[in-house]
């Protein structure tokens, strides 16, 4: 979709499409700005007791001889509580009618300057909202109807609309990797997939199953064996001119099916369980924007893909195995196979000395019992990393909320008798495990974060930019991170 700006006429508005007037509650429309028969439809349409302007609601009404074809209006809610994240999913709900009713071409207004950061965030609410995965529907619903093509938002920063458009491509980009099934998308499609960001200025190399195991990282070799699909390491860099850039690293787990291996899930929890690669697919697309945006940063992307099924070569319970760093882990449950492969991939990153080293996995049911389905997980020794990335999600109304990792008392219940540690224990604390397990393989330079993302990863429902099925929540926060990195 195409996201532009045009400067607010000095008279009545006119185009095509639908106009769409944001309102606040409670608040009167810029009748100055539209003809008497538009001024008189939106009057009765801000009156509707339905609609009184609440955040999300949209007010419709056909509107003949204006240009126009139709006039929306768009609550906001009270302007007290309004930011960012009002506007982004007040505008995701508005694509999303849009898409409905086959309007292609929208102009916005808002009741306020849309200056850099909210011409961000109505671009990426717009971009987030129209999207949909619907790729494998021979019919489609909307098929008979034109999809939007263009949104206008009168006033707006054009550089603030086209990093928001960058910033939401990048997470339809996961999302579309994120959303492919079991039998479309495994270790193998998904290196391939990585090997295309050559073409956008990457630098992108593929480690089959041979050289895994040759370079000693049993932990990943091992939960990839059980499948017919053998697991990869993927290694991309963005490296921009001149010498001296702060290094970041980006660790992401691509299983792109859990079936919990031999310890195999039950039905209900195996389901939705093609989404287990939404950290790999996250670091793919970060990688991706930081080469669009030609950061002046390094940074790279790792990925771990397996996919942990059950069968005659799976990893076994009681099995050890010996990782990259040396240490060796007792396996006590194959559905605890994140930290594996994360832990190798982990001690890959640490060995080039990046100053930051972030992870991200949808890694324990815990950590989603803990938080829901709107938060995200974060684990850090480093203060000020935790500010700065909390700082980044809550300008992308992607909310992080730190957890401790450094338990000392499920640190020793991570001992194993006959290896150094054991992959599995307790449900009680299971997020924190989980994360105090990873710790043991990131080297001593960088500062360290994990986000654990299981509980937001995917979404049955449709809600604020969300559609149904994979989110890539993650993605627009690092990126944001990066560029608070760059700016300085
Ligand atoms: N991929 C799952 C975690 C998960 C659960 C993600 C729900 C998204 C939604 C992970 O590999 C897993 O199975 N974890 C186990 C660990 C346990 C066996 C120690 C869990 O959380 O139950
Ligand atoms: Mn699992
Ligand atoms: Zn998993």
């Amino acid at each position: 979709m195409k996201i532009t700006s045009m400067p607010l006429p000095e008279g009545p508005l006119s185009g095509d499409g639908a106009l769409i007037i944001y309102v606040f509650s409670e608040e009167s429309l810029p009748s100055a700005k539209l003809s008497p028969e538009a001024a008189s439809s939106a009057e009765r349409l801000l009156n509707e007791p339905s609609f009184k302007a609440k955040k999300g609601k949209i007010s419709k009404a056909l509107l003949p001889g204006t240009g126009f074809s139709r006039l929306w209006l768009a609550g906001l809610g009270d302007r007290k509580s309004f930011d960012g994240e009002v506007l982004r999913s007040v505008s995701a709900a508005v694509l999303r009618s849009a898409k409905a009713e086959g309007v292609s071409r929208l102009s916005a207004l808002l009741p306020l300057n849309p200056d850099f950061s909210l011409s961000v965030a109505a671009a990426e609410g717009a971009e987030l909202g129209g999207y949909s995965f619907d790729k494998y529907k021979t019919k489609k619903e909307e098929d008979a109807l034109p999809s939007p093509e263009e949104f206008i938002l009168y006033g707006g920063d054009e550089k603030g609309l086209s990093l928001g458009k960058t910033l939401a491509s990048a997470q339809a980009y996961a999302r579309d990797l994120a959303n492919e099934p079991g039998n479309r998308s495994n270790p193998l499609t998904l290196s391939e997939t990585a090997l295309q960001l050559t073409t956008a200025g990457l630098q992108v190399e593929v480690w089959d199953e041979k050289k895994i195991l040759e370079e000693g990282m049993e932990g990943l070799y091992s939960v990839g064996k059980g499948s017919a699909t053998p697991p990869r390491l993927v290694h991309i860099l963005w490296k921009p001119e001149g010498e001296e850039n702060k290094k970041i690293a980006f660790v992401g787990k691509g299983i792109t099916f859990d079936s919990g291996g031999l310890n195999i899930k039950p039905g209900d929890f195996m389901r939705s369980m093609k989404a287990d690669k939404t950290g790999a697919c996250n670091v793919l697309a970060i990688l991706r924007a930081a080469a669009e945006l030609k950061l002046p940063l390094e940074v790279r992307g790792v990925i771990a893909l397996a996919e942990n099924m059950p069968g005659s070569r799976s990893f076994r319970p009681d099995d050890i195995l010996r990782m990259k760093n040396g240490k060796t882990v007792e396996i006590d449950n194959t559905d605890a196979e994140g930290r594996l492969v994360l832990a190798d991939a982990l001690s890959f990153a640490s060995e080039f000395s990046p100053d930051v080293i972030i992870d991200m996995a949808t890694l324990t049911g815990a950590c989603a019992v803990a938080l829901g389905n709107n938060i995200a997980g974060l684990f850090t020794p480093d203060d000020t990393l935790a500010e700065k990335l909390a700082d980044s999600g809550k300008e992308s109304g992607e909310r992080l909320w730190r957890l401790p990792h450094d338990d000392e008392r499920i640190f020793e219940s991570m001992k194993s008798p006959v290896a150094d540690l054991v992959n599995a224990g307790s449900r009680y604390g299971g997020a924190i495990f989980a994360a105090r397990f990873l710790k043991e393989f990131v080297g001593e330079g960088p500062a360290w974060a994990h986000l654990d993302i299981a509980g937001v990863d995917f979404n049955k429902e449709e809600r604020s930019v969300y559609s149904k099925g994979a989110s890539a929540f993650g993605v627009r926060t690092c990126i944001r991170y990066l560029l608070s990195l760059a700016a300085r």
